[in-house]
Formats: C-alpha cells, sequence, structure tokens
C-alpha cells in the first residue's frame, strides 16, 4: 500500500526539514488549542465544516488557498535567498536535489493549491449571487469537492516530512518524470 516508502522516507538528518516541521507542529497545535480554549469546535462544525452553502463554501476554498499561498511564499524565499548567497564559488545552503524539489513544490503547490482554489472560491461565492440562483446546482457535491481539494492538499504537504517531493518541475514531463531519471519515492509509480 505505500509503495516504496518506508520509515527511512523520514529525513531525520535534515535540519531545515525538521525544524519546519517542528514550526508547523507548534502552530498547528497553536490552532487547535486555540479553537478549544475558545469553545468554538460546534461553530465550526455545524457552521463551517459541514456547511453546503455555496458562499461558506467559497469563502473556506479562499482561506485555504491563502494558507497555501503562504506555504508556497516559503519556498520562493528558500529559492530567492539561495540563488543570492550561491555566488562566488558558493554553492549555498541549499543542496541541488532539494533546491529542485522546492521549486517543484512550488510551482505545483502556487498553481494547483493557491491559483486554481482561490478562482473556484471566487466563483463559488459570486456566479451563483450573479445569475440569481439559490445555491449552486448540487450543493452537496460542491461540499465533497471541496474537501476531497483539502485531502489534496494535505497528501501534497506530507511530503515534507515523509519522504521527498518530485524534482521533475511543476509540469513532470517525461522522460524526467519517468521510473529512469526519477527513481526515487518523489514521483511514485
Ligand atoms: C514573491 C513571490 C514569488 C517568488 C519570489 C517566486 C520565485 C520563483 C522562483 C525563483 C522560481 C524559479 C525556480 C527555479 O527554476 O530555479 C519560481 C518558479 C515558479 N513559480 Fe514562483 N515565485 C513567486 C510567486 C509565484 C506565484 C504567485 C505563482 C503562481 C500563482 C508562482 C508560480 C511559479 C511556477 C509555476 C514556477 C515554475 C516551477 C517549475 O519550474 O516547476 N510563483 N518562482
Amino acid at each position: 500500500m505505500f509503495g516504496k516508502l518506508s520509515l527511512e522516507a523520514i529525513p531525520f538528518h535534515e535540519p531545515i526539514v525538521m525544524v519546519t516541521l517542528a514550526i508547523v507542529a507548534v502552530l498547528g497545535l497553536g490552532v487547535v488549542s486555540a479553537v478549544t480554549y475558545f469553545k468554538k469546535w460546534g461553530y465550526l462544525w455545524k457552521e463551517w465544516l459541514t456547511s453546503v452553502d455555496h458562499k461558506k463554501i467559497g469563502v473556506m476554498y479562499i482561506a485555504v488557498a491563502m494558507i497555501m499561498l503562504l506555504r508556497g511564499f516559503a519556498d520562493a524565499v528558500m529559492m530567492r535567498s539561495q540563488l543570492a548567497v550561491a555566488t562566488g564559488g558558493s554553492t549555498g545552503y541549499l543542496p541541488p536535489e532539494h533546491y529542485d524539489q522546492i521549486f517543484t513544490a512550488h510551482g505545483v503547490i502556487m498553481i494547483i493549491f493557491m491559483a486554481m482554489p482561490f478562482m473556484i472560491g471566487l466563483m463559488n461565492i459570486v456566479v451563483p449571487l450573479q445569475i440569481g440562483a439559490r445555491d449552486v446546482a448540487f450543493p452537496f457535491l460542491n461540499s465533497v469537492s471541496f474537501w476531497f481539494f483539502v485531502v489534496g492538499v494535505l497528501l501534497v504537504n506530507i511530503s515534507l516530512g515523509v519522504g521527498e517531493f518530485a524534482k521533475t518541475g511543476w509540469v513532470a514531463y517525461p522522460p524526467l518524470a519517468g521510473l529512469q531519471y526519477s527513481p526515487g519515492v518523489g514521483v511514485d509509480d
């Protein structure tokens, strides 16, 4: 079921990845604690997470897109700083295979998990209002679609700490994306 993935796929020896994971864990815990402290789980569940209202689904799409914008921006900062310091004989702080994963993750995340959901969020909010409809044609399917998207976001972001991201660029063209040139777990076929 896990293909080539094993416990060895967790990069314990890479400080950049481990520190990033620690920061994500602390932020995640902070959010969970804040929601618990302010007793907002019930409100969140009833009013937002299970809502089939097109406007709320639109807002949730845009919220996730904004979080992914920060993620893609963190990648961009790493790339630009690497390019700035890797001059005059210095190789910078990122090994080539890590840089390749970062620009691939940046491209995939910015286009598929930031730009597209942002547009879909706007469309969800605006189009039914614009045409005077009560909601989209299949409100429940709209919600299912959003949650599939969230699962996709989580799966892609797991590669931050498990295995590695593809090193193929966001378009993942063969032959670079094929088994011969991408034998690792980044592109696991
Ligand atoms: C401050 C904002 C941003 C900075 C500094 C930045 C920086 C970069 C850099 C340095 C690369 C090239 C990496 C390389 O090939 O060596 C890159 C690639 C790319 N960026 Fe950005 N970027 C930013 C925002 C965005 C946004 C908003 C989007 C899309 C909505 C985006 C989409 C892409 C894509 C699709 C690639 C190509 C990735 C690939 O070759 O696989 N970027 N970006």
